[in-house]
């Protein structure tokens, strides 16, 4: 080993093992105040505590030190739309409204290969500013603006998962494919970009409204000719759009029920929402491990009701459940801010989110929920460095609630209420400073 292409990063070192709420707090987690994690290659060779392991590292390694910082995996986003930075923030509509008046003007745009790669900049951009390293992304229904974002991506060597929106129906004619070109489409798109370095293909119809039965069935075509891609999608997210979808397919038993007449359950199956389903249609995400993408802040600024995290977990049939912004319906790019609107929407419910199971959400949960937990997501040795730095008292707010605090589950709950990008103080990709705050 030489010290060439090696780097470690000292700080208080976090990373989760398993799901708290499953295994149990205190097993859940390892966590050294001072700890250090050496990477070579971009790889993570050790994790652990400064004391055991500075004395090995090599004379001349450069160590980047951040005291008082927590030191995580960078963090996971399991559902954003990248066409949607121009569409944040958007005033005063619920779904199907918002869909056609600021969405689908705003996506028109992304045939301009140009135009599809400035924003991919921009939105990569924005992640690694707010400790984001990993998401799930739908582009929009023009190949071109899948190009420039796996391009863009590829540039920066992130991991991301990203696909062609698929829909034939409901909206505009510029946004519409068929159901023989949504296929044909995907499936180069897949071929050409699934597993080139660290970019992976998500076959994506959009949802049951703007998409046939035939496009459906060929997305489950295409899931089943590649079992190791992710399939992403939108489930009872409103009212009007499930009695729109109950409209559109008499013949279905529910909302869920048309997504699985055409194959598009299984574990590697991401459902935005989920807030609206019945009994039947969550023993069916259950049984064959698909995931329901809590998307917290989208769904209070759409207006579409409150995620019931007690209710997907009852373990007789407990439904597997990933966290995610959904920019632009979400507003805000951050994780932390995202698991802070999460611990509100379930408190009213009278139910809550405790940190540890937040930060798991983050990091391992939502690498688990995508099927990357071998790759990204904690400090398993021989993983992808993929690293964020957080600042517990970035502003003087949580600087001055810090005064209070000295224990970690404590620590991460300041970080999740009062904490968004401020509290980023550096973001690595592959082992390499791809942000830093100063
Ligand atoms: N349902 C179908 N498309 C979308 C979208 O772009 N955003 C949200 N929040 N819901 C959707
Ligand atoms: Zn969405």
């Amino acid at each position: 080993m030489t010290a060439a292409n090696t780097r470690a990063l000292r700080g208080r070192l976090l990373e989760f093992l398993d799901d708290p709420a499953e295994a149990g707090a205190a097993s859940s987690y390892r966590y050294h105040a001072d700890g250090m994690l050496v990477i070579e290659d971009g790889r993570i060779t050790r994790a652990g505590a400064v004391a055991d392991l500075l004395a090995e590292l090599l004379p001349g390694t450069p160590v980047d030190h951040y005291p008082d910082c927590l030191i995580l995996p960078g963090l996971i986003d399991t559902h954003i739309h990248y066409p949607q930075t121009r569409v944040i923030a958007s005033y005063g509509a619920q779904l199907l409204e918002w869909l056609h008046k600021y969405t689908f003007v705003e996506e028109q745009k992304f045939g301009d290969p140009a135009h599809a790669a400035a924003i991919a900049r921009f939105f990569l951009d924005e992640l690694l500013r707010h400790g984001t390293t990993t998401a799930a992304v739908y582009c929009t229904v023009h190949p071109a603006s899948v190009e420039a974002f796996f391009a863009e991506s590829e540039r920066r060597k992130t991991r991301m998962v990203a696909g062609k929106v698929m829909m034939d129906r409901n909206a505009p004619a510029a946004l519409t494919d068929t159901a023989e070109r949504g296929y044909a489409e995907s499936k180069a798109l897949l071929q050409a970009w699934h597993g080139r370095g660290r970019q992976l293909y998500a076959i994506s119809p959009r949802f049951a409204v703007t998409s046939s039965e035939a496009q459906l069935e060929a997305a489950g075509a295409l899931l089943r000719e590649h079992p190791d891609v992710c399939l992403q999608t939108h489930l009872a997210e409103n009212h009007e759009e499930i009695a729109t979808v109950r409209k559109l397919f008499p013949h279905a038993k529910s909302y869920t029920d048309v997504y699985d007449r055409c194959g598009l359950l299984g574990p590697r199956s991401i459902f935005g929402h989920c807030l609206h389903l019945a009994d039947d249609e969550l023993q069916r995400l259950s049984e064959t491990r698909s995931v329901a993408a809590f998307c917290p802040t989208s769904n209070l600024f759409i207006g579409s009701g409150l995620f019931d995290r007690a209710r997907l977990r009852d373990p007789a049939r407990p439904v597997r459940i990933s966290l995610a912004t959904d920019v632009g319906g979400g507003t805000s790019y951050s994780m932390l801010r995202t698991a802070g609107e999460a611990y509100k929407v379930l408190q009213l419910q009278g139910q809550n989110l405790p940190p540890l199971d937040a930060f798991y959400l983050m990091t391992l949960g939502n690498a688990r929920a995508l099927g990357l937990e071998a790759e990204i997501g904690s400090f398993r040795i021989g993983g992808e460095a993929d690293i964020v730095v957080l600042d517990p008292c970035a502003t003087p707010a949580m600087a001055h609630r810090m005064a209070t605090v000295d224990e970690l589950e404590a620590t991460l709950f300041v970080l999740m209420t009062l904490g968004d990008e401020r509290a980023v103080r550096a973001t690595y990709v592959l082992g390499e400073l791809a942000y830093s705050a100063s």
